[in-house]
């Protein structure tokens, strides 16, 4: 295949957007916006102008933000929707038409012939208006073909400077869509996109294939949100073009995994540790024969780098641990302990593996420490503790710690009182050791109201990074117990001077 340029319209703040339970408000679309305009995508797809007051200030925002990227709104149809798109700044409109007979007769109750018309003055209006119109047909592949392409070219005829198959319900196969996309690109004289979905798990194959036969576009969004099983996944798209093809996309591949904790972190939904790519696990080792390869030579167990994608590799101590896992991590934290204290670490690692728990580091040094003689010394102890909570009042809490000789006092307010708690301990943690909170993560172990939670934390106080646990019944001690736990482990460390 000969190399040329695909372009890269993320959808992330229009389809992924309409995934259930995401809503962004403006500013927080305006930051993924810059952040999508700084990763190096061609078209922002920023959300569709006429759905509502907020959508037409956070698309004016990023509109107005003097972005490299062009920026795009979703319309139907209709003048109105392309009205509520000039007013707010865009540069193009992606105009969507349903072209499937189970769409036209069951959801719009209109004929081939009308929504052609309807579709074409549309397009006409927004042209005339300056705009620049990439021009999509809804569930295009369950749509006829002889119509798909007789609709798709009047488009073109029309002034559509770009066109759109949308696998909407995400029935392609490889096969299909190359099929699809070869006829497509060799009868229409603009770039065709690709907008696929991920109902069979196949967007991203899907995707990769188009691009194979010849379309020139492709519609993904962070993380794979979208509609249902989400579209294809920008990560995982642009990568496999760059590694598979050799074709290069504007996306800088090293802001992948920042962007997708971004979005992560702004629409509440979390990835999954095994999501490709970005997944918390993507780079992640821990059965021993795992470990030891990526030890000696990484590509044994990683097909790219970590660092490739802005990601991290992560040895995990857990039931499948391997010794020289242990050993290096050993190594890393500055400890040269004897071949029998290595032979007792392992054992340990081991045991608690088999109960079914992740070793956090916590515990690994807790283990390290107790078998070198090291005793860890509670640095900072929890003298009291309290938190309110009602229907009446905004949860509050306050703590009370030793820190040396020193008794520091803070308050906390949250939406619940184990936020509240949180806010507590963590100001007494940033006042007087810089710590912060990165990560917070809670499971319950056993079911029922009286359920025994399990709390871990992930802490940092800039140069070293701890995760510790804190396990208990009550699920606001087991946080304040998983915060005090990393907070006297990195206190330790820094004390010793090691890592
Ligand atoms: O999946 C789809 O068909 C879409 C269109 C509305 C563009 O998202
Ligand atoms: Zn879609």
């Amino acid at each position: 295949m000969k190399k040329r340029a695909v372009k890269v319209l993320d959808t992330t703040l229009r389809d992924g957007e309409q995934t259930p339970g995401v809503a962004l408000a403006p500013e927080q679309k305006l930051e993924v916006a810059r952040a999508l305009n700084d990763l190096g995508v061609d078209i922002i797809e920023a959300g569709a102008a006429i759905t509502s007051e907020g959508e037409r200030k956070a698309i004016k925002l990023i509109s107005k933000a003097g972005l490299d990227a062009e920026i795009c709104s979703f319309v139907r149809a209709l003048r109105s929707d392309v009205d509520a798109a000039l007013a707010c700044d865009v540069d193009s409109v992606h105009l969507v038409v349903p072209t499937s007979d189970i769409h036209l007769k069951h959801k719009l109750k209109k004929s081939r012939q009308e929504i052609k018309r309807i579709s074409l003055d549309a397009a006409r209006y927004a042209l005339d208006h300056g705009l620049v119109v990439e021009f999509s047909a809804e569930d295009a592949t369950r749509t006829d073909p002889t119509f798909l392409r007789e609709f798709l070219s009047a488009a073109v005829k029309e002034g559509a400077q770009r066109v759109c198959a949308c696998d909407t319900v995400g029935v392609l196969t490889p096969e299909k869509a190359s099929e699809l996309f070869s006829e497509l690109t060799r009868i229409v004289k603009v770039p065709v996109a690709a907008h696929c979905h991920d109902d069979f798990g196949m967007a991203t194959a899907n995707t990769l294939a188009a691009i194979q036969a010849g379309a020139q576009e492709v519609h993904v969004s962070v993380n794979g949100l979208g509609e249902r099983g989400g579209n294809a996944a920008l990560e995982e798209v642009v990568l496999a073009l760059a590694h598979f093809h050799g074709i290069k996309t504007g996306v800088k591949l090293n802001k992948l995994y920042d962007i997708s904790k971004l979005v992560e972190r702004l629409t509440g939904l979390p990835v999954s540790p095994t999501k490709a790519v970005v997944g918390e696990n993507a780079f992640a080792h821990e059965a021993g024969i795992h470990t030891h390869g990526v030890l000696v030579y990484p590509p044994t167990y990683e097909p790219i780098s970590p660092e490739v994608v802005g990601h991290h590799r992560k040895l995990v101590f857990g039931k499948h641990v391997g010794s020289h896992a242990i050993e290096n991590e050993l190594k890393r934290m500055g400890l040269k302990p004897t071949k029998k204290q290595v032979k007792e670490i392992f054992g340990q690692v081991k045991q608690l593996g088999d109960r079914g728990k992740l070793v956090t580091d916590t515990e690994l040094r807790a283990i390290v420490d107790a078998v070198m003689g090291r005793e860890l010394e509670e640095m900072v102890k929890l003298e009291e503790f309290t938190v309110v909570s009602g229907n009446r009042i905004t949860p509050t809490s306050s703590v009370r710690v030793k820190f040396g000789e020193k008794e520091v006092v803070e308050s906390g307010l949250g939406v619940g009182p184990v936020d509240a708690a949180m806010n507590a301990i963590s100001k007494v943690v940033e006042g007087m050791s810089n710590i912060r909170l990165q990560k917070y993560h809670v499971d319950a172990i056993s079911g029922g109201t009286d359920a025994v939670v399990d709390v871990v934390v992930k802490l940092t106080d800039g140069k070293r990074i701890v995760t510790a646990r804190g396990t208990s019944g009550d699920i606001i001690m087991a946080s304040v117990q998983a915060m005090l736990n990393g907070v006297n482990r990195l206190l330790w460390d820094r004390k010793l001077g090691g890592t």
